[in-house]
């Protein structure tokens, strides 16, 4: 089982929106049994909590399902998950502050050169959330691919 974890600041806007776009790919290809998502957030304030309208709005839009509430990224996640998926280079950094693990932490956007940004933008304030939408997209399909590649999937 490949394992992987989601991560933004309040696990309500980004994070979400990818574990689920992700996972509805993962189930498209039929490797549901093979790879595992989850997605966290480095900031409390939201723990509990089910994603923003903003993003629950293109997901239904989309027929995409998702039920996820909040939940703060742990220590154990770093030793529990094979990926560690920052959306922007503060996460990851807020990531790595909190030691080290098997887990490999990396910047989702890396996965999509193609899209021309190195970060998924924070649309909590200025709600930029079909931005979010198609950079989520095209990242995790370049993830999605190199997954099974370096796993044979
Ligand atoms: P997210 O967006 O990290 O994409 O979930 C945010 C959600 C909440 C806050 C900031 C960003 N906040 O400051 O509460």
């Amino acid at each position: 089982m490949v394992r992987v974890l989601f991560v933004c600041l309040g696990n309500i806007c980004r994070s979400p929106m990818a574990e689920a776009v992700f996972a509805h790919r993962v189930h498209a290809a039929g490797l549901q049994d093979s790879i595992e998502v989850d997605s966290a957030g480095t900031g409390h304030w939201h723990v509990g909590q089910s994603a923003n309208p903003g993003s629950l709005t293109i997901l239904e839009r989309e027929d995409i399902p998702y039920d996820g509430r909040a939940r703060l990224l742990t220590g154990d996640d770093l030793e529990e998950f094979d990926y560690i998926v920052a959306m922007d280079r503060q996460n990851q950094a807020d990531i790595m502050a909190m030691g080290s693990g098997r887990a490999k932490v990396v910047l989702f956007m890396q996965f999509a050169p193609q899209a021309g940004v190195a970060e998924v933008p924070d649309p909590y304030y200025d709600g930029r959330f079909e931005v979010v939408y198609e950079l989520v997209k095209q990242a995790s399909d370049g993830l999605l691919a190199a997954i099974r590649k370096v796993h044979a999937l």
